[in-house]
């Protein structure tokens, strides 16, 4: 892979031939036969809802992350507003999360009446950096919200005290990061609740779906009532035991998650392992591959940092371009990757840039607040195709195609 070939490839944005026939994209779902197996056998039976199939993805997802509860959601942004309701959240409150997010993370806050307050990441994982959170902490913070970025997990021994310091709780959004590991743990058993996300491009996906994993047996009480309309009991439980009477004890929602999505998670859950670690031998074969390239195109891409202790999930393979190494902005190399057949994305606009989240707390003084690392990565990021089904093929395409774009953008100038 070192050696620069003599004269470059016409990129196919410039009427070159593109690295690939057809688009790679960023992510996507793969199911067999015994998912599909597993979804009929639902569709016959008495239960197409809130029946034997939700406590079975419960129990079985609660063993494998680690933790003593596991209650499900019809999404990972309903199982969010799940923990912002079960921790307190209401107006007055604040919760400091990241701006390297998508905005469900924040959006959860609101819901609640309460104000997110966002505080900078650390320059190598793009992850909540503790000491910008102490910066924000105060009377008023309720939660800290935590993302693990890529999959990478975030630093929650350190945030975690900072919220026991505060009593205030450490929630933990692990949409990316189901299968990660911190310090010899799994995500899912460390934070007070820690979120996860069943979207299709997730590592394990029930078409919508989420889950909420903790070991306090009474924020997963009110997290079960809250996804229930706030209900005291479930349905089933009252038609097996001949009864009808329930009580509405709190302002829930239905948020419930299927016995068909459940039966698809259980189906899934067996296939998890593998996927993993097939994330992470594509992951591997990025960074051999990067690390390997000619020295001019070698400083044009930075790839994503892992730290001592983690084993990161790899949702997505976010690079990051050196700018001032190549003589396109980002904007152009994203083009020219798709126009390789690369469905290259770009993870996230930081939060409070949305037109929302501007107009909102446009009043309010901490509405000049910048967040200077993440707003760099932002300019600077391009997530890479990432998913478990990816052919040996496909990653070698990616790195071509990265290759061959970077090497016809490299500042010559700069870089010899
Ligand atoms: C970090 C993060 N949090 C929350 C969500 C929301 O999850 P869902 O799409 O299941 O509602 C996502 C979805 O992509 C996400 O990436």
């Amino acid at each position: 892979m070192s050696s620069s070939p003599t004269k470059l490839e016409t990129l196919a944005i410039h009427g070159g031939k593109p690295v690939r026939e057809r688009l790679l994209p960023y992510g996507r779902q793969s199911l067999d036969d015994s998912d599909i197996s597993a979804v009929v056998e639902v569709l016959k039976s008495d239960w197409l809802t809130t029946g034997p199939k939700v406590g079975e993805f419960e129990e079985r997802f609660a063993a494998w992350v680690g933790a003593r509860h596991a209650v499900s959601f019809s999404s990972g942004t309903a199982a969010l507003h799940g923990t912002a309701f079960a921790c307190g959240l209401g107006p007055g409150d604040e919760a400091i999360t990241t701006p390297m997010t998508f905005c469900a993370t924040a959006n959860c806050v609101l819901y609640q009446g309460a104000t997110p307050i966002f505080a900078d990441v650390s320059p190598d994982t793009l992850n909540l950096d503790p000491q910008r959170v102490s910066e924000k902490l105060s009377s008023h913070t309720k939660a800290i919200i935590a993302v693990d970025y890529a999959g990478h997990p975030a630093e929650l021994n350190e945030l975690g005290e900072l919220a026991k310091q505060h009593k205030a709780l450490l929630i933990e959004d692990a949409s990316h990061a189901l299968g990660a590991e911190y310090r010899g743990k799994r995500v899912g058993g460390i934070a007070d609740m820690t979120v996860f996300s069943f979207h299709p491009v997730k590592h394990l996906t029930t078409g919508e779906g989420g889950m909420v994993t903790t070991s306090d047996p009474r924020l997963a009480e009110t997290l079960r009532r809250f996804r229930n309309h706030g209900i005291s009991s479930e349905a089933r439980d009252r038609q097996e035991a001949g009864q009808w009477f329930y009580e509405m004890v709190l302002l829930g929602f239905n948020y419930r998650l299927t016995d068909i999505a459940c039966a698809l998670g259980i189906s899934q859950l067996e296939r998890l392992n593998s996927n993993l670690a097939r994330r992470r031998q594509i992951a591997a074969r990025y960074d051999a591959a990067f690390r390997d390239l000619p020295a001019g195109v070698l400083s044009a891409l930075n790839v994503p940092g892992v730290r001592e202790g983690v084993n990161p999930a790899w949702h997505l393979y976010p690079v990051r371009l050196n700018l001032e190494m190549l003589t396109a902005g980002r904007a152009e190399i994203f083009r020219a990757l798709r126009a390789e057949n690369i469905g290259v994305n770009v993870h996230y606009i930081p939060v409070h840039q949305h037109p929302y989240y501007r107009e909102r707390f446009k009043s309010s003084s901490r509405s000049k607040e910048t967040y200077p690392v993440a707003e760099d990565a932002y300019e600077r990021l391009v997530s890479l195709p990432m998913f478990h089904s990816m052919t040996t093929q496909d990653v070698e395409d990616v790195i071509h195609a990265v290759r061959k774009v970077l090497e016809h953008y490299e500042n010559r100038v700069v870089s010899r």
